[in-house]
């Protein structure tokens, strides 16, 4: 069977170092899998329990139906996740969109904590949603800014561990 990844940056900059991890993976896939970044999480209106979903919230859900997995990438901001992709997320709360759907969690910081207090926090919330996921499943990338050279991850190590992270997740679908 055909295999399709969703990827979502939890960073809104264009030169953002989260979206070039994941553009990265993207890349380390096998080249018979397919990989979609999602665009447009912040037209996705503020959640709030009985509001309709609106274009951006549909698309964000056909999106993730569609996918067989999905690798979620994010900075940390104030010690969490951005307010942008925790809101898109909480418009999966008990919708079964994302229940048991093989998630990887990546986390990205030019600091040395690698944005570990925001991977714990999108680990417990993905827990709430019920995704498929391994310990294995969550990589920490601190210091990001020396390993990426014009838009593209060059550190050996990085690359050795989102390849990791590409075989892991692609075990959990179907499992
Ligand atoms: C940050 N940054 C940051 N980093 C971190 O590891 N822990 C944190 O708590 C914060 N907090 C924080 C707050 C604010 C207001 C800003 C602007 C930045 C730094 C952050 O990791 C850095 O800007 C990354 O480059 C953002 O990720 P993208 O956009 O490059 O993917």
């Amino acid at each position: 069977k055909h295999i399709h990844i969703l990827g979502i940056s939890g960073s809104l900059r264009a030169d953002s170092t989260n979206t070039i991890i994941l553009k990265t993976l993207g890349s380390l896939l096998p080249s018979d899998t397919t990989f979609e970044i999602f665009e447009g999480l912040d037209e996705i209106a503020h959640f709030s329990p009985g509001l309709p979903d609106t274009e951006p919230v549909a698309r964000l859900k056909a999106a993730i139906a569609k996918a067989d997995a999905v690798v979620i990438c994010t900075p940390e901001y104030a010690f969490g996740v951005p307010g942008t992709l925790k809101n898109a997320l909480d418009w999966t709360v008990g919708t079964g969109d994302l229940n048991d759907k093989p998630v990887s969690a990546i986390s990205a910081s030019p600091l040395n904590s690698g944005g570990n207090n925001a991977l714990a926090s999108l680990l417990l919330t993905l827990t709430a949603l019920g995704t498929k996921k391994t310990d294995a499943c969550a990589l920490s990338i601190p210091n990001v800014k020396g390993k990426i050279t014009e838009g593209r991850v060059t550190d050996a190590h990085t690359l050795n561990e989102l390849r990791i992270q590409c075989t892991n997740l692609l075990s959990l679908i179907g499992g």
